[in-house]
């Protein structure tokens, strides 16, 4: 750190006579715009302010996202139309960071036919942001840190999005190795944060007024297993939810076959922990899981939900599907749907599959065509429609809390938030609203959301 305090001083005399202003765009997960908010946090440590507007930029910083094909293309546009600025203005920086950056074939891409990138920073490189910087200063055409750092930059101030809602990673990497994902190969094995370190950023949160607390990790039920089992994450969920103050836990995402029941029982026990679980499912076959390495059964999986639901007969159930995993039947899908009708989501994030460079099922070759997966989504769309249309119904009537982030773009006059079931509340409201709690009647209810009036 304090070899990066006299680089932080040396950029900033660079720049010292220059306007500067930082365009940094986050892709993908929370987590990525977790990191985003740390890079600008260097950022502004050296001297930077922030602009929404790429055109008015000093310097660009793309935090890129690899899920799935189609974000890698997205940015690869970005990319392509950045030449053009960087004509119009030869002194811009840019700089390319996230989960992209950490693939050999896409930065060797990069250097060879993208000339307006002018570094490349990987996912825990982070706190290399100011060496990169000076490099580029002092001329350099072309620099690169993908590095694998053990290091969480605990001590980095970051600029958050948010003046209510704070994202805390509480780990980093997977061990999971899921044969469709490529998380693992870039960002490396799991990392947990000390308990220590995590409390104290929730403490200072919550003194600042911040009201929904989102823990974050690839699978946060592995929390603590590298640290000797010193906490586990039920533990730590338990330590957070006894500090002071008014506000709500979430936690994402949880792996299936780690869900235990002492996790269940600790948001029951809790106060703070919100009444709701993402639980990706990924697929409704035993088959299809066991060609995923899913490591758990649809049998075992139910038998999580029935123990949630044994405690609370409508507790709120979210998921992500992948559709179209290499050679999926029409009957392993039905089973997909059977299975969403039963568990009766609130809400489901569905993907096509997308086939990644350096993962196993890659390698696998696939025999079933565009157009019957681009059908099959088309369907599991139409089914969970109904599911959420008849689902949302059992709130009218009730009282939510909601935690309201914005006005709506639909309707004029109205509030928009998230109850504590993760639900969208819409109801007449202001902006003096925006970042507090309220408590409200659901008067009606849609397949997104429900409406309702404050008590
Ligand atoms: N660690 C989290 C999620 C990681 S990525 C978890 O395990 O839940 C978020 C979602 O993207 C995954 O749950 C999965 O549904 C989807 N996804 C990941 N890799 C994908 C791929 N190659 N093609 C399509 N969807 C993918
Ligand atoms: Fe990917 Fe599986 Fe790890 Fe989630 S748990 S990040 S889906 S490998
Ligand atoms: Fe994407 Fe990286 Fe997150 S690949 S989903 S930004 S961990």
């Amino acid at each position: 750190m304090k070899e990066n305090d006299v680089i932080i001083k040396d950029v900033a005399e660079i720049l010292h006579d220059r306007k500067h202003l930082a365009y940094v765009r986050s892709f993908g997960c929370q987590l990525n715009v977790s990191d985003g908010e740390k890079i600008k946090g260097l950022l502004k440590r050296i001297g930077y302010d922030f602009t929404d507007d790429e055109k008015q930029a000093d310097i660009i910083i793309l935090n890129t996202c690899a899920v799935r094909e189609s974000a890698e293309e997205r940015v690869f546009g970005i990319i392509g139309s950045m030449k053009k600025l960087k004509e119009e203005n030869p002194s811009l920086i840019i700089g390319l960071a996230g989960c992209m950056t950490a693939q050999a074939h896409i930065t060797e891409k990069i250097k060879k036919s993208y000339p307006q990138i002018d570094f490349v920073m990987g996912t825990s490189a982070i706190n290399s942001l100011p060496k990169l910087l000076l490099d580029c200063l002092r001329g350099e055409k072309f620099s690169a840190d993908t590095g694998e750092y053990d290091d969480f930059s605990e001590n980095t101030e970051q600029v958050r999005e948010s003046k209510f809602k704070a994202s805390v990673p509480i780990m980093f990497g997977c061990n999971n190795f899921c044969t469709y994902c490529i998380v693992p190969y870039v960002r490396g094995r799991e990392r947990s944060r000390k308990p220590e370190d995590i409390i104290n950023e929730v403490k200072n949160l919550v003194s600042k007024g911040y009201k929904e607390i989102m823990l974050l990790g690839q699978n946060v039920n592995s929390y603590g297993k590298d640290l000797g089992n010193n906490m586990t994450f039920p533990e730590l969920l338990r330590e957070t939810d006894k500090i002071d103050g008014d506000f709500i836990i979430r936690f994402m995402s949880s792996h299936p076959k780690d869900a235990s029941r002492e996790l269940i029982d600790t948001i029951f026990s809790s106060k703070k922990i919100a009444r709701h679980f993402h639980l990706p499912l990924q697929s409704g076959s035993n088959s299809v899981l066991e060609r995923m390495n899913r490591r758990y059964t649809i049998e075992q999986y139910l038998e999580t939900v029935d123990y949630m639901r044994s405690y609370d007969p409508d507790f709120s159930l979210t998921t992500d599907i992948i559709v179209g995993f290499p050679n999926e039947t029409d009957e392993e899908f039905r089973e997909t749907l059977d299975i969403i009708k039963r568990i009766r989501y609130d809400n489901i994030y569905s993907f096509i599959y997308s086939r990644r460079t350096g993962t196993k099922a890659s390698e696998i070759a696939d025999t079933i065509p565009e157009e019957v997966k681009s059908r099959r989504m088309r369907e599991l769309l139409e089914v969970q429609r109904t599911v959420s249309t008849e689902n949302y119904r059992r709130f009218v009537g009730r009282r939510m809390r909601v935690l309201v982030d914005g006005i709506s773009k639909k309707r004029n006059g109205y509030v928009t938030g998230k109850s504590d079931e993760f639900i969208i509340a819409e109801f007449v409201g202001d902006r003096s609203m925006i970042g507090s709690f309220v408590e409200i009647e659901v008067t009606d209810s849609m397949n997104w959301a429900v409406t309702g009036r404050i008590i």
